[in-house]
């Protein structure tokens, strides 16, 4: 787990009055109470023993205290006091009739679990609680750390066997979160292969909703986090309750309304096809599931989570307490020639990036094995001789000469039948013995819980970045799984594999870091197929969709941005027409569509008129320019694009608010409506503020300089001329 060190809190917290933590433990009532930024959390030992929930919401008062916690009663002979009581993590047992934080069987048949409190220990910012069962030797202990500056918790469990004989889990959840009978909305996002983010704002029924991946991955179906507001869905306003998962295996989060209408959020592994054998004398470590709360809608959610990610979450290259810097502008070779890549084409490409002022250049799919299709070659990692007779050097060096550095597409976790390494390796790969192999995209999965599985991949990523001068790799995950066996383990303890895979996935990026700290990395899988909190301990940046067209970005951003900060939110500028919708759009909509994230260009450059090279040259050193306001800025969410909106606005205010930027775009206008006047965000109203267009045209009236508190309250209207179909404009403020 990540510690939050007291320097790093020094340093964030300067700015902020509630930028403090404290966790306080009363004896007296047993109530544990921790808190930080604008948020407390307590809970509290109740007579039983249990562990209860009492509190997670708005800060309080520094001298407020709770008394013990009192059980929930019985409601008739149905539901018993233990299911009805909300508690900070509950076994499956007694007449639990909720989802159970933690499910067991132990060696004699016995399912009975039921956790009281034994002790704990403080830190700096939280406890560590220990739990065990009323009868048998297993031991829970659950983690928690308070972030100062977002109040963000970190909650986690670790299961210790201490019985004689094994125990199998069949459900571990990371933690549970508990909130009081209300009207609430839930949100959460779900997809597909090129259509992933899609925001889904539902009331809370009674009954449970379930949130999760069977897939071995994250998935581009649904996404490891959620939101709870109170109240209808609000933007600006409003209590919201909110939660991330740090795993990149099969998950699963559940939202209850209980019959007594309390709401539980249980998140962590997906107990579907789950069975961890824990052998006496072990342990297992659940993933992170973070919390955070915040009175400001769903717009101060996503800014808490997203400073958050920044500050916490994201490799930290540069040293511990040093923020990850903008990304570099990329240029990606995948749309532009697919898998026929070489030497000439690639330098092509190369120079035309450079001249655009582009600072890395990524060759995708193709360059090695007898990769010609997505039939072959996956999984042997030698530079294709007919592609790059001198190998990778010439092109990384040319690369290097035009002043970018070079970065470099790989599928580690894969292999195509038709390669070497399955020849030679046929039962490295998930399998049931005797059954077929489902192959999807014409791949396997590698069955990285192997321990010579992990050696190979650690080992022919390690000669790739020692041999050549990477900086960047794109890791791609290009399917799911499917008969997910690993006979080398004895039939009962195979299900392993959901847990081992994803932990040597977790060691050989940690290794790989250690070994390369300046690669950067990327998670890709088929597009936004593997973003989440785990993986972005190690990756850089998410490639969120294959789907590049600028139209259906602007609804895929808006759904990311809830969940993850524009920092890690790639976003390339590709052709037009577009694949996906065979909609043309210009090359100005393109580029704004994309610089509301992290961009890069992925379109074939060498086609590019000299018109076109000019803009986006242009645009390039504009973004350049503000590009720290937009990736790690306060994003404010003006205008949605969802549900087919007319318009869309976004803004972002940097830190010292002496800056912000605003994207607007036009969707189709209809019967010559104007863009509505734009009432800007998050700004001091005190300051005064330069506009100047990155693009488009304001109204003439506009006044050139003004202050915070103008564009706040007056806001700022677009000239008439702003009207037609997908059409884009952007300002940036500075302070005067
Ligand atoms: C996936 C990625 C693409 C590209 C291809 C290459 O689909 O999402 O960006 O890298 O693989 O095969």
């Amino acid at each position: 787990m990540k510690a939050f060190t007291a320097l790093a809190a020094l340093a964030l917290a300067s700015s902020l009055a509630f930028a403090q933590s404290a966790a306080t433990f009363d004896p007296a009532a047993k109530v544990f109470r921790i808190d930080g930024g604008h948020v407390s959390y307590v809970f509290g030992v109740n007579p039983r023993g249990e562990l209860q929930q009492l509190y997670w919401g708005g800060r309080l008062g520094a001298t407020d205290s709770f008394p013990e916690a009192k059980p929930m009663p019985d409601w008739a002979s149905f539901d018993s006091s233990y299911t009805n009581t909300p508690q900070e993590y509950v076994g499956w047992g007694a007449g639990l009739f909720s989802e159970p934080a933690l499910k067991v069987t132990f060696a004699d048949g016995n399912r009975d679990l039921v956790l009281h409190y034994v002790s704990h220990s403080k830190t700096d910012d939280g406890f560590d609680v220990v739990m065990k069962d009323i009868r048998r030797e297993v031991y829970v202990t659950l983690h928690y750390r308070i972030e100062p500056v977002s109040g963000i918790l970190a909650r986690s469990a670790t299961i210790e066997n201490r019985e004689k004989q094994p125990i199998t889990l069949e459900q571990v959840a990371a933690a549970a979160w508990a909130l009081p009978p209300a009207h609430y909305t839930l949100n959460y996002l779900t997809g597909r292969w090129a259509g992933e983010w899609t925001l889904t704002q539902e009331p809370l029924h009674p009954g449970e909703r379930v949130i999760e991946s069977r897939r071995g991955t994250t998935g581009h179906q649904a996404n490891p986090w959620f939101a709870i507001q109170e109240g209808a869905p609000d933007e600006n306003h409003g209590e919201v309750w909110f939660g991330a998962l740090a795993w990149s295996g099969s998950w699963r989060i559940t939202v209850e309304q209980d019959q007594l209408d309390e709401v539980r959020v249980t998140g962590g592994f997906n107990p579907f096809d789950f069975g961890y054998v824990l052998h006496p004398g072990e342990k297992l470590e659940t993933p992170i599931f973070y919390g955070g709360y915040s009175a400001h809608g769903m717009g101060g959610a996503s800014r808490l989570l997203h400073h958050f990610e920044v500050d916490h979450i994201l490799p930290h290259r540069a040293g511990p307490n040093v923020p990850p810097k903008p990304r570099p502008v990329i240029y990606n070779s995948w749309e532009a020639t697919e898998m026929n890549v070489n030497e000439a084409g690639q330098m092509a490409l190369a120079e035309k990036a450079a001249a655009l002022g582009v600072d890395r250049f990524v060759m995708d799919d193709g360059w090695f094995g007898q990769r010609k299709t997505d039939h072959a070659g996956l999984g042997d990692w030698y530079v294709n001789p007919e592609k790059f007779p001198h190998g990778l050097k010439p092109l990384i060096d040319k690369v290097h000469s035009l002043g970018m550095d070079f970065g470099l597409w790989v599928e580690p976790e894969m292999v195509n039948p038709d390669s070497d390494l399955y020849r030679k390796h046929p039962d490295w790969v998930l399998n049931f013995p005797g059954r077929p192999r489902s192959e999807m995209r014409t791949q396997l999965v590698l069955n990285l819980a192997r321990p010579d599985v992990k050696e190979y991949v650690l080992g022919f990523l390690d000669k790739l970045l020692t041999e050549n001068d990477i900086a960047f790799l794109k890791w791609d995950y290009n399917r799911n799984w499917s008969e997910p066996g690993w006979d080398q383990l004895p039939p009962n303890e195979q299900k392993k594999v959901y847990v081992a895979f994803i932990q040597n996935l977790y060691s050989i990026l940690d290794e790989l870091h250690r070994r390369h700290p300046k690669v950067e990395l990327e998670s890709c899988s088929g597009g936004g197929g593997r973003v989440d909190l785990g993986i972005l301990k190690y990756a850089d940046e998410v490639w969120p969709s294959d789907n590049t067209d600028p139209f259906d970005r602007l609804t895929q951003q808006d759904g990311f941005t809830y969940a993850y900060t524009p920092q890690v939110m790639m976003a390339w500028v590709t052709d037009s027409p577009h694949w996906m919708n065979l909609r043309a759009t210009s090359l100005e909509y393109r580029m704004l569509s994309s610089m509301q994230g992290s961009l890069g260009i992925g379109a074939n450059i060498t086609k590019w008129t000299p018109e076109d090279m000019a803009t986006a040259k242009r645009l390039i050193a504009d973004y350049h320019q503000v590009q720290p306001t937009i990736v790690q800025g306060d994003l404010y969410r003006l205008i949605s694009p969802r549900n087919g909106s007319e318009f869309s606005a976004t803004q972002t205010v940097n830190k010292d608010r002496s800056q912000s930027v605003v994207f607007l775009f036009i969707h189709s206008t209809q019967e010559g409506r104007l863009f509505p006047r734009l009432k800007l965000q998050g700004l001091d109203p005190k300051t005064e503020y330069t506009l100047t267009p990155i693009e488009g045209k304001a109204a003439e009236q506009t006044p050139a300089t003004a202050s915070g508190a103008w564009w706040m309250h007056h806001g700022l209207d677009m000239d008439a001329s702003f009207r037609g179909d997908f059409k884009a404009a952007a300002f940036r403020l500075d302070k005067k």
